[in-house]
């Protein structure tokens, strides 16, 4: 059995039919949720230790770049496929399956966009790239996040969307074009709704949540297609969770007949005490509280982490600390050693 086989089952595409591979059913008689983590293809090809924690772990991938606007599309009339094809062509070789990130999104975006300027331009360009793109690894991809973080930061009745060119030339309406475009171009394709900050007990959270339901019921109304829920869990450290709080939104989710994912989990720490080992059972924590949130509503598809390892992580470039220590917020320490969170995983997905 192909790990890839039991992935994309679970991962819901028609490609293959779903078998059982040994050992995927743990105790409970429920089967196991595939883990998989967002890489760096550079340095996972040429670091052994990075490579070799990928094809011990994971089951599923994710570019951390690569298939962004800023990554593909250096000008208007290009397409620069050459990280996407060599993660994908990595991820082949092992049996592992892939995730597309992202198609429609405000942020890593090329300068030359800023000169569309008409709906017209827009929804020609939007509708290009997702054709393209989509259509290229169709068969090969499954699983999209089509549209990335779509809610504002701080949503209000007025503006609950957050501001991209996307938004600007279309408003809502391209969330609905993203969608139906990426299905009618791969109608076996997973399309996945992505976005982050649902789980803290703040007004702000609230809010968010609010906003991301009023937007999934209208789409759902209109009977847009989207299969999936992306919860990214880029989690505050210092904060707890609001676990009532999580459950219920995910609930009321689950209720529309859509799917969960854990897309990018891991735990900034910037704010939480030097010590590794205290550091690391608080992050464990957190973690915990975060994937038994959701899973108390519903089981999710896949856990992904946003990287597997400290020594490649975004969490710095935003969130470094001021003791001058490096960052841990990911399950494998930055000589590849499993920490805390590594076993939470585990413990969840084999639940
Ligand atoms: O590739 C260049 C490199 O050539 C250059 O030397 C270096 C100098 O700063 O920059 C490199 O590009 C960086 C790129 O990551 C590759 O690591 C960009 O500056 C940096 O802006 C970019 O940040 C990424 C960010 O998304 C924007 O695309 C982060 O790695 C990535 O982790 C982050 O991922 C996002 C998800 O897509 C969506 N959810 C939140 C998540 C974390 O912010």
């Amino acid at each position: 059995m192909r790990r890839r086989d039991f992935v994309l089952g679970a991962l819901g595409t028609g490609a293959l039919p779903y078998v059982l591979p040994q050992g995927a059913v743990a105790q409970t008689g429920r089967t196991t949720i595939p883990y998989g983590a967002a890489i760096r293809i550079d340095p996972m090809l040429e670091e052994p230790d990075y490579r070799k924690a990928v094809l011990d772990y994971c089951q599923v991938v994710v570019g951390e770049g690569g298939l962004k606007w800023i990554d593909l599309r250096p000008d208007r009339d290009s397409f620069v496929f050459d990280q996407p094809d060599r993660l994908l062509a990595f991820a082949e070789e092992h049996g592992l399956e892939m995730r597309g990130h992202t198609l429609a999104w405000y942020a890593a975006m090329p300068d030359w966009v800023e000169t569309i300027a008409s709906a017209e331009e827009a929804r020609t360009e939007l509708v290009r790239h997702i054709e393209t793109v989509v259509g290229r690894y169709k068969g090969r991809i499954s699983s999209w996040d089509v549209v990335n973080e779509p809610i504002a930061d701080h949503p209000t009745r007025e503006a609950p969307i957050r501001d991209s060119v996307w938004q600007r030339h279309l408003g809502k309406d391209y969330i609905e074009l993203a969608l139906r475009t990426t299905a009618k171009v791969n109608p076996d394709a997973r399309l996945v709704i992505n976005d982050f900050d649902f789980e803290q007990p703040t007004d702000k959270a609230r809010a968010r949540r609010k906003a991301f339901l009023d937007l999934i019921r209208e789409l759902k109304a209109r009977d847009v297609p989207l299969h999936a829920i992306g919860l990214q869990g880029h989690l505050q450290g210092e904060i707890a969770i609001d676990k009532s709080g999580l459950t219920a939104f995910v609930a009321e989710l689950a209720s529309m007949d859509l799917a969960i994912m854990v897309t990018e989990l891991d735990i900034i720490d910037n704010l939480l005490p030097g010590p590794e080992i205290e550091r690391d059972g608080i992050i464990a924590q957190r973690a915990k509280d975060f994937l038994d949130a959701i899973g108390a509503a519903k089981r999710p598809e896949a856990v992904l982490t946003w990287g597997i390892s400290d020594r490649h992580t975004w969490v710095p470039i935003w969130f470094s600390r001021d003791d001058g220590m490096p960052n841990r917020p990911l399950p494998l320490d930055a000589d590849f050693r499993p920490k805390p969170l590594m076993q939470v995983i585990q413990d969840f997905c084999a639940e």
